[in-house]
């Protein structure tokens, strides 16, 4: 569990919540081998990150102060072509034995037009870096979409304001896929990733 992870991963991520110059800055350095992690106590109809990609053609290597992915992914998550791809994530700090919301977290109801817009973070920091987005744009993450990657670090970086950040957080990723009635498909996604904030 976390206090017995023999690995300290410095995973930057961008996540650029406020733009404010008394907002801190941080680092999120991940205290997992794996990187992404499964969602606890989850019914068997919600997979993990092996649900959405196919990572087989994929590396991550780690020097222990960066994270450099390279090769491709592979959706394989069984979702149908106009689904509506609904996104959030969740920022959750372990507090007195247990895990608490906190303020920072994102919902996005559709995450297909999105995908590619260069203002969002998850352009900035993974999709931008995917060199035939021409080819899968419109695929959105449908089964067989491929992703190729020119190799980039993955980086997490946060700023936020208030009180810094201190202890065990993690982050929390779910998608779900709704029909055109807006009826939800029988799985979804859900995966994690543990570390701490580090202030730069
Ligand atoms: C994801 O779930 C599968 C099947 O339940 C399991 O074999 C695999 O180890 C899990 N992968 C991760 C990264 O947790
Ligand atoms: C990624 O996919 C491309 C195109 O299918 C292929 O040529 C390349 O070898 C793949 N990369 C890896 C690391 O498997």
């Amino acid at each position: 569990m976390w206090s017995q992870s023999k690995f300290v991963y410095q995973l930057l991520i961008l996540i650029l919540l406020e733009r404010q110059s008394s907002a801190i800055k941080y680092k999120f350095s991940l205290e997992n081998e794996d990187i992404f992690t499964d969602c606890p106590n989850k019914p068997s109809n919600v997979l993990n990150i092996s649900g959405l990609f196919d990572t087989s053609e994929s590396t991550f290597k780690t020097d222990f102060v960066s994270v450099r992915f390279s090769g491709n992914l592979t959706c394989v998550w069984n979702i149908k072509p106009g689904d509506r791809i609904q996104f959030t994530f969740e920022i959750n700090r372990f507090d007195r034995g247990s895990w608490q919301p906190t303020v920072f977290n994102m919902y996005v109801r559709d995450i297909c037009p999105a995908l590619y817009e260069k203002e969002q973070y998850w352009y900035k920091y993974w999709s931008k870096y995917i060199i035939n987005k021409e080819q899968v744009r419109d695929k959105c993450i449908l089964p067989g979409t491929k992703f190729i990657h020119e190799p980039f670090d993955v980086e997490l970086l946060f700023e936020a304001q208030g009180l810094p950040l201190m202890g065990q957080y993690k982050i929390a990723y779910t998608l779900k896929a709704l029909d055109t009635k807006g009826v939800e498909r029988e799985t979804s996604i859900c995966f994690e990733m543990l570390g701490e904030f580090q202030r730069l």
